[in-house]
């Protein structure tokens, strides 16, 4: 496939910067959105969703991709000196996004997040997640993919908007086990490991 050159493993010093925590579980997704994209990585505009510290932002930028990278009050100021770091900060924006009230439509390629729906439907308020959702469809372009990895799966979805999910081991059941069937409803497309 067409992403495959670059895998993570070329980055293997960045790992940390992109992935921060549990590494090696939380990696397998980036190699599995790589593999089953249908996006030419180079030529996307991206959205990454509760970035924090922008690390999927860094990742997507060191791809080829241009990125913007958001949180709900921004991402922290070492998402910027991440970026930095790398010679990547051309390819990246910032901004505050609430995934509950995104202010685009149709204008991504892809949007992507890791561990971000869990905590906004947090006490059991699976509409909140369903909303989010909703959004990120919204903002995707006819075709564009949604990657996400959450405790337990990651995911991919590719519009008529279309969907990725790799599972994590070893990683407790949360809200993610029951991800799969709602998200469907928008994105013709899962595929998922
Ligand atoms: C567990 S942290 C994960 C951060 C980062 N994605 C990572 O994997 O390291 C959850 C993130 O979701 C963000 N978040 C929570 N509610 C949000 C919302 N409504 N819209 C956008 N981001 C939100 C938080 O600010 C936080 O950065």
């Amino acid at each position: 496939m067409k992403n495959n050159g670059k895998r993570l493993s070329a980055w293997s010093h960045a790992r940390h910067d992109i992935v921060e925590w549990d590494v090696p579980n939380w990696s397998v997704a980036l190699d599995y959105w790589q593999e089953h994209t249908a996006c030419d990585l180079p030529s996307i505009h991206a959205l990454e969703i509760g970035s924090r510290r922008g690390g999927l932002s860094l990742w997507l930028a060191l791809c080829g991709a241009h990125v913007l990278c958001t949180d709900i009050d921004g991402p922290s100021e070492i998402a910027a000196e991440k970026h930095f770091e790398y010679g990547v900060s051309r390819q990246v924006e910032y901004a505050d996004l609430d995934a509950l009230d995104i202010p685009y439509a149709e204008a991504f390629d892809v949007v992507l997040f890791k561990s971000v729906l869990g905590g906004i439907g947090r006490g059991n308020r699976k509409d909140r997640q369903c909303r989010a959702v909703a959004e990120m469809y919204r903002a995707l372009k006819p075709g564009g993919e949604l990657w996400f990895a959450e405790n337990l799966v990651a995911h991919h979805a590719r519009p008529q908007r279309g969907g990725l999910h790799p599972a994590q081991p070893g990683r407790r059941p949360g809200p993610g086990s029951t991800l799969a069937p709602w998200i469907s409803d928008y994105f013709g497309k899962i595929s998922s490991n």
